[in-house]
């Protein structure tokens, strides 16, 4: 039985120096016969908006898949944060690589599409989440009654054991909007956190991209040419050397194949008041004094460890053999 999904993602394979991995995330995604993709909803976080939009749209059109693609609006869900994290909707002097894409006037917005679609298919949808959430935080305002309706969501956010990576407590998707993440966490949802700690296992070479880059189809060199300027983009050399990693890629792979991991149950929230520390997830495992003492119901599956062999035989499958044999 197919699992029927949605992806709330922020792409920014398009926009030169933003990173790409959410389109590889959604390429897996179209050639997994596991999932059956109802729609993709763009957030702010990568890129704007905006350009999430038209990136989404341009992949959807490329692989001339009827997929609708719905967008979220500029900013952050709590008005105060979207002051601090203002740059995110602006960034105007990214380069983009393809023509601007805008939406139908009349289309859905993405909570809405988000709300309806979910409601309408009440306990079958799955929503996968690639990056931060203010979308499905807004979905929940719409219809307060929609966490009944949602099956689970699996999504790329936090870190439970490790540092972050845009500040040493955060993860970039929990940091970009952390109160929409606080709203997701608790909102009565099964959710299944793929965090930093299994993302930084997982590799997306530049021997890879070359093999893609080897392929003169017009995709191919899109796709090169919207992620080399990412692989440099880091200053740490070992991450040029060794590539991006592929933190979407492997949450779409745990959705439907969630024997690549070890999962560990947990009550996860998110830190919304810290001078240093916004962002970040704070698992606990009851393993604290605190977590023995009162033993706080878990409300996720956190995964701790993954089979990087296996998940790396999957994306080679489904992702780069299908790209280099375009
Ligand atoms: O922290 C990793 C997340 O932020 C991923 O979703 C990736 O797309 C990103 O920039
Ligand atoms: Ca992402």
């Amino acid at each position: 039985m197919t699992r029927k999904i949605i992806i709330d993602t922020d792409p920014a394979m398009g926009t030169k120096g933003g990173d790409p991995e959410d389109c590889f995330a959604i390429m897996l995604a179209m050639n997994s016969p596991e999932l059956e993709i109802l729609g993709i909803t763009t957030v702010q976080g990568n890129v704007p908006v905006e350009r999430g939009f038209s990136n989404a749209k341009y992949l959807i059109d490329s692989f001339q898949k009827d997929i609708p693609v719905h967008t979220g609006v500029p900013g952050t869900y709590d008005i105060e944060r979207n002051e601090k994290r203002k740059w995110l909707s602006e960034r105007k002097e990214m380069e983009q690589l393809t023509p601007m894409i805008e939406p139908a006037e009349n289309d859905l917005s993405a909570p809405s599409f988000i709300a309806k679609t979910c409601v309408e298919h009440s306990g079958e949808i799955e929503l996968i989440t690639i990056g931060p959430l203010t979308n499905v935080a807004k979905a929940i305002d719409e219809d307060p009654d929609l966490s009944k309706h949602i099956k689970k969501i699996t999504m790329m956010a936090g870190a439970a054991k490790v540092p972050g990576n845009v500040t040493p407590a955060a993860e970039f998707n929990v940091w970009a909007d952390p109160e929409s993440a606080a709203k997701v966490f608790s909102a009565g949802i099964d959710f299944t956190l793929v965090p930093l700690d299994v993302c930084h296992k997982t590799r997306f070479s530049r021997k890879q991209l070359e093999s893609i880059g080897k392929n003169k189809h017009p995709f191919c060199q899109f796709v090169n040419e919207s992620v080399d300027p990412w692989l440099k983009i880091n200053p740490n050399h070992n991450i040029i050397d060794q590539g991006l990693h592929l933190y979407d890629s492997l949450a779409v792979a745990l959705s439907f194949s969630p024997e690549l991991a070890k999962f560990k149950k947990a009550y996860v929230t998110v830190e919304t008041k810290g001078e240093y520390t916004d962002g970040e997830t704070v698992c606990e495992f009851n393993e604290s004094i605190m977590g023995q003492v009162f033993k706080p119901k878990p409300n996720a599956e956190v995964a701790l460890d993954i089979d990087v062999e296996g998940f790396n035989k999957l994306f080679e499958e489904r992702v780069l053999n299908y790209l280099i044999n375009l």
